[in-house]
């Protein structure tokens, strides 16, 4: 047999090349590719025809089982973001940028499921256990019946966990951890690897439901490969602004519960509190209506969330004008320019143009389209929107409004919020009210008519 020789993996998307390159040829991402060590010889390594398997027992469908109760830990956005709360045996892979508040969220968690009467391991190989208490007592959980342990060996951490069997472990982060088998340093990509498939097999034995904690690179990317996000049944990032004391947990994959959904909290010197009504609060620092600000009814996984939209317009001295975006896509925002400048005839040539999403949210969806399209031209125009008006729709490149989804719910969150005009597209269905004036527009052109009196 030939001598395993090392080979070279894709950080971004775990693709296996012979040799070293600056791209990878399967995702196209610069820098990404790490040396592993070769594969051990051993049994694992010989072809799987030379040695014949046990033959595994088949079922049906069909199922007399009811599925194990889910565990609300009691903090209602955390519980909204995991599909209802916790399922026994699942693996959670808890994301986000170092100092974001990851180890406080999971910590507060911990407890609170503690309380709820699940047994509770928090292993930290961040930080000492004097740390983690330091920590819990300013937080006030310090009599929850939570098991503390510092450690990064991960053989050491299987065993524990598989003699207490506990419902819930936290292995806070998995970059920190060390596997003994595998010949690379912690954090290396396959030794996270290695680590996350030892914990969530567990997880999966021995119905511990097991949440990881990664750390984002720089590129927003949990660092290791994206193998790890495959691996586990649920994905939540953990983001927010720096400078903004608000923090969104945002479920970007989930086996058990609706993805996109998000849990909104604020930092602060308390540990970390919910936010029941994330509209007050995004809209709370709103001044009085300026030019440049469209309030976006939006719509978040289930929830409706009411952002403000801010836009800023300043003659350029560049020769290619900056196109400055802050929480949205800014291929977007170069669409959303492109359709004003060709079926509208408002250009923005020779225009800097800055757009932001106040509060630190990232907003996704298309229907903020038509809002960013408000926001721009209310700055070019220097001309203020009604301030108690919100704005939803899709704009296809052919400048007509495409109506969107839940309008319903968005028109009773502004009309809950005090908003009492809505612009939207012109075959949204909905059922109207008498306090929220609806105008109904078919296209881009009749919208900027209608509130700049252009055309
Ligand atoms: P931490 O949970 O350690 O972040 P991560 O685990 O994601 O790296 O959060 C650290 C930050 O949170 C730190 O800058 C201080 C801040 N913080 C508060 O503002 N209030 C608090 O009660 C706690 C515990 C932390
Ligand atoms: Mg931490």
């Amino acid at each position: 047999m030939a001598k395993p020789t090392a080979s070279f993996t894709c950080t971004s998307c775990g693709a296996v090349h012979k040799k070293w390159a600056g791209r990878c040829d399967a995702c196209g991402a610069w820098n990404t590719i790490v040396e592993e060590a070769p594969l051990s010889a051993g049994p694992a390594a010989k072809s799987l025809g030379a040695e014949r398997g046990r033959r595994i027992e088949l079922t049906t469908l069909a199922t007399e089982e009811t599925p194990p109760p889910r565990t609300g830990s009691g903090m209602a956005e955390l519980d909204r973001v995991l599909g209802g709360g916790l399922v026994p045996a699942s693996a959670i892979l808890v994301g986000g940028d170092p100092g974001i508040g990851k180890s406080t969220l999971l910590l507060q968690a911990t407890a609170s499921f503690a309380r709820k009467g699940l047994s509770c391991i928090y292993i930290s190989g961040e930080e000492a256990s004097a740390q983690v208490r330091m920590r819990a007592a300013r937080l006030g959980l310090s009599d929850a019946p939570v098991q503390l342990a510092s450690e990064t060996n991960l053989r050491d951490i299987v065993t524990t966990l598989d003699t207490l069997r506990p419902d819930l472990a936290i292995i806070d982060s998995i970059q920190t951890m060390w596997a003994d088998n595998v010949e690379s340093a912690p954090g290396s990509v396959a030794q996270v690897r290695a680590g996350a498939h030892e914990l969530v097999s567990f997880a999966k034995r021995r119905g511990t439901s097991v949440i990881l904690v990664g750390h984002v690179t720089k590129e927003g990317q949990i660092a290791g490969p994206r193998v790890v996000e495959h691996m586990v049944d649920t994905v939540l990032y953990f983001e927010g602004e720096r400078g903004h004391q608000f923090r969104i947990l945002r479920a970007v994959k989930n086996r058990f519960g609706p993805a996109d959904e998000i849990g909104v909290f604020e930092m602060t010197g308390a540990g970390l509190s919910e936010v029941a009504n994330p509209s007050a609060l995004f809209l709370s620092e709103r001044g009085t209506s300026a030019p440049g600000s469209a309030v976006f009814a939006g719509i978040e996984g289930t929830r409706p969330v009411l952002t403000e939209i801010q836009a800023l317009v300043a003659p350029s001295t560049l020769g290619t004008p900056r196109r400055t975006v802050v929480g949205l896509d800014s291929n977007r925002l170069s669409t959303i320019l492109a359709v004003l400048e060709a079926r509208c005839g408002i250009p923005f040539a020779g225009l800097d143009v800055f757009l932001n999403v106040a509060g630190g949210l990232r907003v996704s969806e298309p229907a903020a389209d038509l809002a960013v399209a408000a926001a721009l031209l209310s700055a070019r125009e220097d001309v203020a929107l009604p301030p108690d008006m919100v704005v939803f729709g899709e704009i296809s490149l052919s400048g007509a409004l495409r109506p969107v989804g839940q309008t319903e719910n968005r028109l009773k969150e502004a009309r809950k919020l005090g908003f009492s005009q809505a612009i939207a597209p012109e075959h949204s269905k909905f059922v109207g009210g008498e306090d929220m004036r609806v105008k109904k527009m078919p296209d881009l052109v009749t919208m900027v008519g209608e509130i700049f009196g252009a055309g």
